[in-house]
């Protein structure tokens, strides 16, 4: 989809990915719509502070970006939160947060935006899933399931609506350098992992190649291009990655 003068309302618009993604269209020519609950006015963006997990305000959201902008070509679902604890132990009230925000979200915004879409025949919905979303992290399993779901979601979304001519898009980023970490609701993950952060990417150069996909019209984009190697292993020899896992989980334990 070409990005000049298209409307794009982005969630989690405050930090990080969100935060640099705006940049990036902006850069591009679009015309933004901007949310989180922390987000301060930038001129010339439309700016709705305010939480998603509040289905009231999901709808305050795209009543006020289509009364602003009359409508919305490019919806990227992207606010998204992680927690770190045994799926079986898991806080009851932080695993009903997260599913709220990172998957019932996007499914409600999805619901508001694309019948505008199809009657107009053209949109594309981005969401935020992660390299969790093709591959089960034990230390991170309920945040898994959350972006295992976006990524069903995503893929059926296309394929429903592809009569329609709109494209639905999946982001599988790897680990990006934001406060995505310090913003966890519960736990940590194993310090063995630090090792793996000098594959860490940063939250512009994932913009461009996000922006790029919405350009491009792709299905999915997974960023840093490591991550495949990690998804191949996965496919071809997943008990040896599970052993791998297991023990990285065991030791954090
Ligand atoms: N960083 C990584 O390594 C990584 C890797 C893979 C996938 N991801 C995914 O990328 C997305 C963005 O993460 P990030 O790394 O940019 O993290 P981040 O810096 O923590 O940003 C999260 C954004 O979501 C917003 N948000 C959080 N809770 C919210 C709520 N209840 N209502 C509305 N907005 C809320 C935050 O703004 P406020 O606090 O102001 O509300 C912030 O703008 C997430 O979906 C995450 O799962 C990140």
């Amino acid at each position: 989809m070409r990005i000049e003068s298209q409307v794009a309302l982005i969630t989690g618009a405050s930090s990080g990915i969100g935060q640099a993604l705006a940049a990036e269209l902006s850069q591009r020519g679009a015309r933004l719509a901007l949310t989180a609950r922390s987000i301060t006015p930038q001129a010339p963006h439309l700016i709705v502070p305010g939480d998603l997990t509040s289905p009231d305000f999901r709808r305050h959201l795209i009543e006020t970006t289509l009364a602003h902008y009359g409508r919305i070509d490019i919806l990227i679902n992207n606010a998204g939160v992680g927690l770190y604890q045994p799926s079986w132990q898991a806080d009851d009230a932080a695993v009903r947060h997260m599913f709220e925000l990172n998957v019932f979200a996007p499914v409600h915004l999805a619901q508001l935006t694309v019948p505008g879409m199809r009657e107009r025949h053209h949109g594309m919905v981005v969401n935020i899933g992660s390299i969790a979303s093709k591959v089960t992290l034990p230390w991170f399993t309920l945040y898994s399931a959350t972006k295992h779901a976006l990524e069903s979601f995503t893929d059926g979304l296309r394929m429903e609506n592809a009569d329609a001519g709109l494209q639905a898009m999946l982001v599988c980023p790897g680990y990006v350098k934001t406060k995505f970490q310090q913003n966890v609701l519960v736990g940590r993950p194993p310090d063995e992992l630090a090792s793996g952060r000098r594959f860490a990417t940063t939250a512009p150069a994932l913009a461009r190649a996000i922006a790029d996909g919405i350009a491009r019209d792709r299905r999915q984009v997974l960023h840093p291009a490591a991550g495949w190697a990690l998804v191949a292993g996965w496919r071809t020899v997943p008990l040896l990655i599970e052993r791998v896992f297991q023990k990285l989980q065991r030791d954090h334990q």
